[in-house]
């Protein structure tokens, strides 16, 4: 269908002065005056909406036109004309338009203003609101900038599979993935004899991440970085967790606990970067409903030092602040989100990397410091989230990988090639895991991560 993009028509008004255009989208706005009649139509190119303006005297057709309501879809061919309204320099008078599709009194986006959360009861038609369409366009965004982040620095992009055998974080979230009936079980003497039944003739999950994969691709292509679906049955129903979220994991050979912290800020300052200048129409909104000084907030983080602190240190900064948490603090405890947001917010006031955590905390794979108490891990906390990127230096030695997995009791069926990393070649080497939809809500504002994700999948939900 031929038509034009309203945002190009937005951008570049001057070029369609007096030319005649083909405009096609969703009626906003329908407004019947004495002479005119004002119809605001959305194409999803913009936030801003094109003015088509109908002469009641000479249109024909004009009953089924201005008997449109909101949502319903148009096609209309006019001419560019300049407009006396401030709000927008172009306009279109119409000469005939088409209704591609009604929209019925019950549609229900009527209302100007409707919560986020009777939004998420109707995703299918959501991205048709402002917030939304702000939201996706900038998410598309987001992901090319990766993209060109890891293509510029001689990353190549790897895709590591979705079903996997192997769970990378040890923690017992992964999905099931299984063609056998439950029924089927009955009978059976043991969960293996169940399982060689099934389609791959072994347990089988959905990943909770591409780490073990994008290490044997690191250690062959050097730098390597996954950018796709992770899935985690944690049965967290918070704002920041989902079933189903994307993960950016960079791994590096060569590479120790420094290089991957310098990797991932130079990261996050590159893609907010490219957000501030490519998507400011969004940024904007939100930043005027959603959160104020967000736009400080970002070209802050693009010119401030990021903090690097020692998770003795912040364990010990944390007890010296006196504040009473609902999860006590002793060295040896997981850092909650509270802990977290009062690292970041309270006591540094920007994004601070934690650097070194008890082993006990954290993966088997994590390269064990010579402390024999900590690894060589950082997560990156930001303020109004906490944890956005987890991240480590690998253990690369055979010996003590296999010592750890053993110790963990954990099934080295499942790790043999994985352990063969370190008996073939083995170099230091580390990554990190960036939650996508987390990144979305620093950037946004927006207070939860169903609002960041099409369709989102959370512990109970799976409508769509
Ligand atoms: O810290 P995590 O569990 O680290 C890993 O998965 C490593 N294998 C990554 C790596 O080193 N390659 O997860 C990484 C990030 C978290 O910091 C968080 O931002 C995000 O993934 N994340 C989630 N996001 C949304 N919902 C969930 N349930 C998430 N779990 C983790
Ligand atoms: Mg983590």
């Amino acid at each position: 269908m031929k038509h034009t993009d309203i945002k190009e028509i937005l951008v570049n008004s001057e070029k369609y002065y007096d030319k005649n255009l083909t405009v096609c989208g969703w009626i906003r706005t329908i407004r019947v005056s004495k002479n005119v009649c004002f119809i605001e139509v959305n194409d999803g190119t913009s936030l801003r909406n094109m003015q088509i303006i109908i002469d009641r005297d000479t249109f024909k057709d004009l009953a089924n036109i201005e008997k449109q309501s909101v949502g319903a879809s148009l096609k209309i061919n006019g001419k560019c004309v300049k407009s006396f309204a401030e709000k927008q320099a172009v306009e279109l008078s119409a000469s005939d338009i088409e209704v591609l599709g009604e929209s019925p009194a019950d549609y229900p986006l009527q209302k100007k203003k409707h919560s986020l959360e009777y939004l998420r009861t109707i995703a299918h038609l959501r991205a048709r609101t402002n917030t939304f369409n702000a939201m996706f366009r900038l998410r598309a965004e987001l992901a090319q900038a990766i993209h060109h982040f890891f293509s510029g620095r001689g990353f190549t992009y790897a895709h590591t599979p979705i079903l996997t055998s192997s769970d990378c974080e040890g923690a017992g979230e992964a999905f099931r993935v299984t063609t056998l009936n439950p029924e089927q079980f009955t009978g059976k003497k043991s969960i293996e004899e169940f399982y060689k039944d099934d389609f791959f003739g072994c347990k089988a999950g959905l990943t909770v991440s591409g780490q073990l994969e994008g290490e044997a691709m690191a250690t062959a292509l050097g730098k390597i970085y996954t950018f796709g679906p992770t899935f985690r049955a944690e049965n967290s129903n918070t704002a920041r967790h989902a079933a189903e979220f994307w993960q950016i994991e960079p791994e590096v050979s060569f590479a120790d606990l420094y290089d991957i912290i310098d990797l991932a800020r130079d990261m996050i300052k590159y893609l907010i970067k490219d957000i501030l200048d490519n998507c400011p129409e969004e940024i904007t909104f939100f930043e005027n409903f959603y959160e104020p000084g967000l736009k400080q907030k970002l070209n802050n983080i693009v010119i401030q030092d990021f903090e690097v602190l020692e998770y003795t240190k912040a364990i010990e900064l944390l007890k010296a602040s006196k504040v009473v948490f609902n999860y006590p603090v002793e060295w040896g405890c997981d850092l909650q989100t509270e802990h977290e947001r009062h690292i970041t917010e309270q006591i540094f006031k920007k994004p601070v990397f934690i650097v070194n955590y008890p082993k006990e905390i954290k993966s088997f794979y994590m390269k064990q410091n010579p402390d024999g108490k900590t690894v060589a891990a950082t997560d990156l906390l930001v303020p109004g989230i906490g944890e956005i990127i987890g991240g480590s230096q690998r253990e690369d030695s055979y010996d003590k990988l296999v010592a750890r997995i053993n110790e963990l009791h954990m099934n080295m069926k499942d790790y043999w090639w994985y352990v063969e990393l370190r008996k073939y070649g083995t170099v230091p080497h580390g990554g990190f895991g960036l939650g996508f939809e987390r990144l979305m809500m620093y950037i946004t504002g927006i207070g939860n991560i169903r609002d960041t994700i099409p369709f989102p999948r959370t512990t109970g939900s799976l409508q769509f």
